[in-house]
């Protein structure tokens, strides 16, 4: 008893000593938000622009150009409209959607929402990204070919698109799953809700297939209170998805005139005045993320109870949440872990559960997903703000 209860003094001292605070409630991620939000607000506000034009929304995307690199980014006002629309514009109705069981409910939801159908896939054993190896050896199980497109053999459905998660900023092997996707001809949409300021070999996440998604959620790197983006390689795409979350509204001085259903799933300029002023200090926010990431790697190397998640070494991480796994030998501890560091005030919180284990996603297709479950089990998000 008293070397359980040590093990749990020594990982919740090592928590405090690495984020340097001992106040109480310490949340996962809190917004990072500086003196400049009030300037930007203020003359938000000032300007009576405080909807869906504006001149914040401009500057917000602009910046958001400059520091993933993608060609075309439209602003929506939450991560899942952004999966949702892209979705959409991805025509996947009808069909099945690859995506990682391990993920928030929001990626599975949007593909449902597109009447279309999840199917579920595994992460790695020591990582919540997709396991391509575990991947491209189911897919050559599950799937046949028929004029180029590409069936699940048991299901008769077509797998037209993957949702690559980029889970918690940590980066998915993109080189690799282009390479599996390309020869299934299955499309890719990359889920970097948390992962701003996150690069796989030098390129931002999120750019590599033809739309990804940013969530401005407010756990998140950058907020927007709520928010998010999709960003695309394509013109074509980014006049059609500009224009479906604009209600399809068509141009005119004084008409109002649709020419489809649309969706009003816009920014607010006053959200995007808030995430522009967080935008102005990312960088330094990039460097402060990477030296409490360094302050645990140090210091939970002397802890017995867990494993640090580190960074692979193809990828540059935005380090948004640090996570460690609980060792096999002291799984059984996981809920006295989580309620004593709660008793302490840390607010450490457990990994999503699994998609394929929620009441509503039983009978979709699935692998076997017992990496994620494992990891849903043992992974421990810790406080990951600076301030
Ligand atoms: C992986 C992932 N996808 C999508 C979303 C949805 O983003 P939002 O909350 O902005 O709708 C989140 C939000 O946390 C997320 O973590």
């Amino acid at each position: 008893m008293k070397n359980k209860n040590n093990l749990l003094h020594n990982l919740s001292k090592t928590i405090l000593l690495s984020i340097g605070k001992t106040k109480l409630n310490y949340q996962v991620h809190e917004p990072i938000i500086s003196k400049s939000a009030e300037t930007h607000l203020l003359r938000c506000i000032k300007s009576n622009y405080v909807s869906s034009v504006g001149e914040y929304l401009k500057k917000f995307e602009n910046k958001l150009k400059d520091i993933t690199g993608s060609k075309y980014v439209v602003l929506t006002n939450s991560g899942t409209a952004a999966l949702f629309i892209s979705l959409k514009q991805l025509e996947v109705e009808k069909c099945e959607v690859l995506t990682p069981s391990m993920t928030f409910a929001a990626t599975s939801n949007a593909i449902v929402y597109n009447d279309a159908i999840p199917h579920y896939i595994d992460s790695m054993k020591s990582n919540p990204c997709i396991d391509v190896d575990k991947l491209a050896l189911y897919l050559s199980e599950v799937c046949t070919m028929k004029k180029n497109f590409c069936y699940n053999k048991v299901s008769k459905r077509r797998i037209k698109a993957l949702i690559v998660v980029h889970a918690f900023g940590y980066t998915a092997e993109m080189t690799k799953l282009i390479k599996l996707c390309n020869k299934y001809n299955i499309k890719i949409l990359e889920d970097a809700a948390g992962a701003l300021g996150s690069y796989y070999k030098n390129k931002h996440v999120g750019t590599f297939s033809d739309f990804g998604i940013l969530s401005f959620n407010g756990n998140k790197i950058v907020t927007t209170g709520m928010g998010g983006a999709i960003l695309m390689k394509r013109y074509k795409d980014y006049k059609v998805v500009k224009h479906l979350i604009s209600t399809a509204r068509l141009e005119h001085a004084y008409e109002t005139e649709h020419d489809r259903v649309g969706y009003n799933l816009r920014m607010s300029n006053i959200n995007a005045a808030l995430g522009y002023s967080q935008l102005l200090s990312f960088k330094s926010t990039l460097k402060k993320k990477k030296i409490l990431c360094e302050k645990y790697i140090s210091n939970i190397q002397e802890i017995e109870l867990c494993n640090f998640i580190i960074e692979n070494n193809f990828s540059k991480q935005n380090n948004w949440v640090n996570n460690v796994i609980i060792k096999d030998k002291y799984i059984n501890m996981r809920n006295d872990i989580f309620n004593y560091l709660h008793s302490k005030g840390i607010k450490c919180r457990a990994a999503w559960k699994p998609q394929h284990l929620l009441k509503m996603n039983l009978n979709y297709p699935k692998m076997k997903t017992d990496n994620c479950v494992k990891l849903w089990k043992s992974i421990i998000s810790l406080p990951s703000s600076y301030i």
